[in-house]
């Protein structure tokens, strides 16, 4: 069995941290026209950079939830069997890793890690960012977040679309669905006929296009859905 899996901010709410379009979430505190763009961060990289300092010093106080521990679990079960797990996220948290899954493509960057502006060479870095980091490799570029701004290409592009190629099942959790390329890949998979689920705690913008949505926390519906895929291994 080839599973791919796509998560997004709702899948880490549990844990506790903040979604972004719900009401009081990230987006409401922080317009994101003001803060995930490369022209906010050339008008005013001091705000961008303690936006992304308060969600890394957040991320050292949560921990993975039911959620993130369950699709470990499967992963490794189903890796076991000869099976294929791929988990790609558009969450920039680490709570996937520190719940053991191995196979994670980082759609959208990642928190714990920093990149220059000219060279591009990345370090992972987990304490606060400031405006004057300079690059230690090329000693040109200064440190930005490793994140995928609004007009960015997201990451490994090519190896989620080969994924959605290969995979029997492809399975949407946690994400409102407002957000391309990953708010598409639910189209692509229905028209390369795989089989489609979502997990979410409501309606996403393209629950129509799955096979089957249940709705619900994140904590409670991810490890029972687990618990069927295993029994039926
Ligand atoms: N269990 C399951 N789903 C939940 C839970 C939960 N406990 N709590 C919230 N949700 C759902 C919400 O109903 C919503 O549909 O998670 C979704 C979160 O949606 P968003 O806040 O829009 O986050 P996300 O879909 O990950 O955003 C996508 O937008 O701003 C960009 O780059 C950012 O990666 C992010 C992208």
């Amino acid at each position: 069995m080839n599973i791919l899996i796509l998560t997004g901010a709702g899948i880490s709410a549990e844990s506790g941290l903040s979604t972004f379009r719900a009401n009081g979430g990230l987006w409401d505190h922080y317009p994101v026209q003001q803060i995930a763009t490369p022209e906010a961060f050339a008008k005013n990289p001091a705000l961008v950079h303690r936006f992304y300092n308060e969600r890394r010093t957040a991320l050292k106080t949560v921990i993975p939830n039911p959620a993130h521990k369950a699709l470990a679990a499967l992963e490794t079960a189903l890796t076991a069997k000869g099976g294929q797990f791929t988990l790609v996220t558009q969450n920039v948290d680490d709570l996937h890793e520190r719940a053991g899954q191995k196979n994670i493509l980082h759609m959208h960057g990642e928190l714990n890690s920093i990149r220059c502006t000219h060279c591009n060479e990345r370090r992972v870095f987990t304490s606060k960012t400031s405006v004057d980091m300079a690059c230690e490799i090329c000693h040109h570029g200064v440190m930005r977040p490793d994140i995928v701004w609004f007009g960015e290409t997201p990451f490994f592009m090519e190896e989620i679309e080969a994924a959605l190629t290969t995979c029997d099942l492809f399975v949407s959790i946690g994400t409102s669905g407002a957000v391309y390329p990953a708010a598409g890949f639910v189209n692509m998979a229905q028209s390369l006929n795989k089989d489609t689920l979502e997990i979410n705690l409501e309606p996403s913008e393209g629950s129509n296009y799955f096979n089957q949505t249940r709705l619900g926390k994140a904590g409670e519906l991810v490890p029972q859905w687990c618990t069927e895929i295993l029994q039926g291994l």
